[in-house]
């Protein structure tokens, strides 16, 4: 067998994903003989990827979109996570299992921890708005730590079957109802694309949030969206999305390669270049 442990991220399309960039500068730092390869898989070649899987040597991988949902087939076993999201997003060998689990709930959590640290201490309300994947993973998380969660979106159907699927304090609103919702929360996160370049602002108004709330957004491109700087202008503790693509990484890697790797300065350094070398403005 070859010494290099070779892992992918597969989806469809593939081209700007920054995982390579995330676990290539991972393997490099620490000296690890292995590969992160990019495979830009059609849905109708689904089938035939996971046909010779065990004989092509991979040590495992991502999974991201159209395939989260529909890889679950093809694995031996989905961890706990993945069971809770209904999505996998990382594949790796278990004592000859093929395992499926999902880390973007753990990376969301570990990025809100690691920039607001404290942030749930005394806190009780959340207010989340989307009701799409991204959603799905912040609500467990959310959850987990005992908060309520007031689930808003523009499609107050979805935030309603979203709800249901957790049994937890889960409650689904429309975007109308935003403002009075805010009073009570600690914490808010945008988990939708709005804010995203190309696409238009989160158009809330922040006045009726508490000012210790913590601002979450999870998109990171830009860095900063609209939302991130009125949230800090007010003097909101702020957690951009950026690190929630780091952390999330940290699993899969520790799988795949047998060492945990950290979430420096340095990596959040390369990564927000890459943003920004990348960005229409720049
Ligand atoms: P992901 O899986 O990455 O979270 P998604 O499933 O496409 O992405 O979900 C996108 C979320 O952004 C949805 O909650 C969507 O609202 P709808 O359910 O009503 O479609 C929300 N969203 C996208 N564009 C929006 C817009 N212009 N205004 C309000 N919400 C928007």
């Amino acid at each position: 067998m070859s010494a290099l442990s070779r892992a992918f991220v597969m989806g469809h399309p593939i081209a700007h994903s920054r995982s390579p960039l995330l676990h290539g500068y991972w393997l490099k730092k620490m000296g690890i003989e292995g590969t992160y390869e990019r495979l830009d898989i059609a849905p109708d070649r689904l089938n035939a990827f996971f046909s010779d899987y065990r004989e092509t040597g991979w040590v495992g991988g991502n999974v991201t979109v159209p395939h989260k949902s529909a890889v679950i087939p093809y694995l031996d076993r989905i961890d706990s996570n993945a069971r809770a999201l209904g999505a996998v997003n990382t594949i790796w060998w278990d004592d000859g299992q093929l395992i499926g689990g999902n880390t973007d709930g753990i990376g969301f959590m570990d990025n809100l921890d690691e920039l607001a640290p404290g942030w749930d201490s005394g806190a009780r309300n959340s207010v989340i708005i989307g009701a799409g994947g991204a959603a799905r993973a912040a609500v467990h998380g959310v959850l987990g730590r005992g908060l309520s969660v007031s689930l808003c979106n523009r499609t107050q159907s979805k935030a309603q079957a979203l709800a249901e699927y957790f049994d937890g304090d889960v409650r689904a609103h429309s975007l109308d109802e935003l403002p009075g919702l805010l009073e009570d929360a600690d914490l808010l996160v945008n988990t939708t694309s709005l804010g995203m370049v190309g696409q238009p602002p989160l158009d809330i108004d922040l006045a009726p949030l508490k000012p210790t709330a913590t601002v979450y957004d999870i998109v990171y491109v830009p860095l900063e969206t609209p939302l991130i700087i009125e949230a800090k202008a007010k003097g909101h503790p702020v957690v951009g999305g950026l690190g929630m693509l780091l952390h999330q990484g940290v699993p899969g890697f520790s799988h795949w390669f047998g060492q945990t790797p950290t979430v420096s300065v340095e990596l959040r350094n390369l990564l927000t270049d890459d943003i920004v070398a990348k960005s229409p403005s720049a």
